[in-house]
């Protein structure tokens, strides 16, 4: 969407995977979805280096609402106990930290959880959100009995008439399926979702990544700057990956351009987990102002190895990521040449290991590349052309 947002994959915080829909602040008031919960992750992004990491907005996830709408006016209304001092306070709030708010609703009748969605609503829940002076809309796609992509493209042209910059992302491509047109989502919204919910777990993450890799032309084609596939939330730091596979998702994440939203308690984050987040040089590679989607140029007949490569804005270089997708235990032996990633041939490459932190020297297109690959777990490198003078 060519609205000057977006430029390179936006990154932030969201509630969804984390918190999921915890309304029970009597019982839970430390993890339910409230003002405060949200409140206390702007503070954490501000304190502890996220923000000047680039993580930038804070996003309310689904169960923010009252169950109706208010009989007078129809607006949204948020819920009066876990947010009582309502959604433009709680903007005022975030903006006052130098961060921006995202905010959740539904094209259909109804929330995935219920929640009034915006299906007969859309220009007064545009207006809404734009007077509550909300940054980012995640457009969900549950209970949408009619063309739910004109739908979709009617709150665009709402939210633009509103004047106020809102990052639009929206779902409808995932509801969609295979048949979804991904050149019509790049035209409507910044970031849209079209793979399937991540949960706490490997096999989540590896299923997003074979869908990525399975598909890898026809995602990498339409991603760029303002418009992005988004294969969801992180899970670094949370409960299922282990170190390695959270090593994946990052460098992974970095390879496919993706929009990079944590999902993770914040307040209580395992140091390594909170070291990979803040990981400069995959950042860099996330952000690189190209924005040109990584994809997948090879993968070994078992399906389980697979190299990417991505260009990257400064001359000639790339990021290029050797992926071990197997569980089977034991490490894998790597013998590659940059040649298998596809490099063009006018040069040698200065080869830095990302995630090792180590400079690993000068490669001619036809030197050995030798490494060790544990099980679930990546190798990722930029590899920077130098000119023999
Ligand atoms: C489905 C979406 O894919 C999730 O990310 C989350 O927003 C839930 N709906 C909320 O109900």
């Amino acid at each position: 969407l060519d609205n000057g947002l977006a430029r390179t994959p936006p990154m932030g915080w969201m509630q969804w995977q984390r918190f999921r829909c915890n309304i029970d602040c009597v019982n839970d008031p430390h993890y339910c979805v409230s003002e405060k919960l949200i409140m206390q992750m702007a503070d954490i992004m501000v304190t502890d280096g996220y923000k000047d990491a680039g993580y930038e907005y804070v996003s309310i996830d689904d169960c923010w609402m009252s169950k109706e709408r208010d009989p007078k006016t129809n607006k949204m209304q948020a819920d009066p106990v876990r947010f009582p001092s309502g959604i433009k306070a709680l903007a005022n709030y975030v903006h006052s930290k130098g961060l921006k708010l995202g905010i959740y609703q539904d094209m259909g009748t109804k929330t995935c959880k219920g929640y009034p969605g915006s299906q007969y609503y859309v220009p007064l829940d545009a207006q809404t959100f734009a007077d509550w002076e909300v940054d980012m809309l995640k457009l969900d796609c549950c209970n949408t009995g009619y063309d739910m992509v004109s739908g979709y493209s009617v709150m665009g042209s709402f939210l633009n008439k509103t004047g106020r910059p809102i990052l639009y992302a929206c779902s409808w491509p995932v509801c969609m399926g295979k048949n979804a047109n991904f050149k019509l989502a790049a035209k409507m919204c910044n970031m849209w979702r079209n793979a399937i919910d991540i949960t706490d777990s490997w096999d989540r993450v590896h299923q997003i990544i074979k869908i990525y890799s399975n598909n890898t032309q026809h995602f990498a084609e339409v991603a760029g700057p303002g418009h992005w596939n988004d294969p969801d939330q992180l899970i670094i730091g949370d409960y299922g990956l282990s170190e390695t596979q959270q090593k994946v998702q990052m460098g992974m994440w970095a390879m496919m351009a993706s929009p990079l939203f944590m999902s993770v308690d914040l307040r209580n984050i395992d140091p390594r987990a909170k070291k990979l987040l803040l990981n400069k040089q995959v950042l860099a590679i996330n952000q690189d102002p190209l924005g040109k989607q990584g994809m997948r140029v090879w993968i070994d007949t078992t399906g389980t190895l697979e190299y990417w490569t991505r260009p990257l804005m400064s001359n000639g270089s790339y990021a290029i990521a050797i992926l071990n997708t197997s569980d089977y235990g034991m490490s894998r032996h790597i013998n590659c040449t940059l040649k298998d990633f596809k490099l063009p041939s006018a040069n040698s490459y200065l080869i830095t290991d990302i995630f090792g932190g180590e400079n690993l020297g000068k490669f001619g297109l036809s030197d050995r590349i030798v490494l060790q690959l544990h099980p679930t777990d990546m190798f990722l490198a930029t590899a920077v052309p130098m000119s023999f003078s």
